[in-house]
């Protein structure tokens, strides 16, 4: 018999880990960008919940930041009856793929990702971090995918999810789809706002540079009236020596969607910022609230994202299990 790859999948799947404090860099880098691209062709919202264990790990927050995160994902405008909403967890077969997969992964070339050597530092390491990779590659492999959008830090684990996809396809048939990267259009690089030469990031310590999505706006307006500019007097966009100042104009570029007018003073650019950041909160705080109020509804979009992609998951996980030799 055949392999069926759907050589026509135009299918495009978003992955974001259920960190909590989701923040304006994830909303402006992640989540918006495939809010906007979600009717190029059919799409996947994943939340990688299982990769949230492969670091130390409280389950009763994991479990908070899974709900967080699809009830921000749906107030910031994905269509679960456009999108398929799904937490990885929650299909089984990612899991028995992630295991299909190891076997065809080579320890080497998994050990060597930056990721993994940058995250494995001192203490205990989770043998799941090193074999974090290859469990995302089954996310991608399983819905036959065509297009992930990935940022900078991420692109080693696509090209390992290919490279597995292609070693697997030659060496027991052709099986998977192979994906290709593509960069998110319109995806915003925002700053730490107390540290512009950083992204702004959970993994930052202080959060004084991090607007969260959820913040009150009187924290949201304390936070851009703290940024730090510097002595020049000039409200130019020029990352080299104004990093601060070239961070809040990206992000009013980034909120409007547009190009910045001229400024004169600082403070003239800060209050702008604060209203375009409030402008474009305020909705999404308002939906999150009406929607995470109701965490039945929020599962119940869970599990028809989950009846929907599942016959694609089993159909590949018996493709790939026929491939290997395994009884069926
Ligand atoms: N590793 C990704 C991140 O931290 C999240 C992720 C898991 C992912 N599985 C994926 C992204 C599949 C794209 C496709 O951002």
């Amino acid at each position: 018999m055949t392999a069926t790859i759907a050589p026509t999948s135009t299918t495009r799947l978003t992955g974001l880990q259920p960190t909590g404090g989701l923040h304006l860099g994830n909303l402006l880098g992640g989540i918006r960008p495939l809010v906007e691209s979600q009717y190029d062709g059919p799409a996947i919202a994943m939340i990688a919940d299982l990769h949230a264990l492969t670091m130390e790990h409280d389950p009763a927050k994991v479990r908070v930041a899974s709900l967080e995160l699809a009830a921000v994902l749906l107030a910031a405008g994905v269509d679960p009856e456009h999108t398929a909403l799904i937490a990885n967890s929650q299909i089984p077969e990612h899991s028995e793929l992630h295991y299909l997969l190891e076997c065809v992964a080579n320890y080497g070339e998994v050990a060597r990702m930056i990721q993994f050597k940058e995250k494995s530092g001192s203490g205990p390491v989770r043998l799941s971090l090193l074999t974090y990779p290859v469990l995302m590659a089954a996310d991608i492999l399983l819905y036959d995918i065509a297009f992930v959008p990935v940022g900078e830090d991420q692109n080693q684990h696509l090209e390992l999810a290919r490279t597995i996809a292609t070693r697997f396809n030659a060496r027991y048939g052709p099986t998977f789809r192979v994906p290709e990267g593509v960069r998110p259009e319109n995806a915003a690089r925002v700053m730490d706002l107390a540290e512009p030469t950083r992204k702004m990031s959970k993994s930052n310590p202080s959060a004084a540079g991090r607007i969260g999505l959820l913040d009150p706006p009187e924290v949201v307006r304390r936070t851009i009236a703290r940024a730090v500019t510097d002595n020049v007097g000039e409200v130019r966009d020029d990352p080299e020596n104004q990093p601060g100042i070239s961070n809040l104009l990206g992000i009013l570029a980034a909120c409007t969607d547009s190009r910045p007018r001229e400024f004169t003073s600082y403070g003239e650019l800060k209050r702008e910022v604060t209203d375009a950041v409030e402008a474009l909160l305020a909705p999404i705080r308002a939906r999150y609230a009406a929607l995470s109020a109701d965490p039945g509804h929020l599962r119940s979009i869970l599990a028809e994202g989950k009846a929907k992609v599942r016959p694609t998951a089993s159909e590949t996980v018996r493709r790939t299990r026929a491939a290997l030799g395994l009884l069926d």
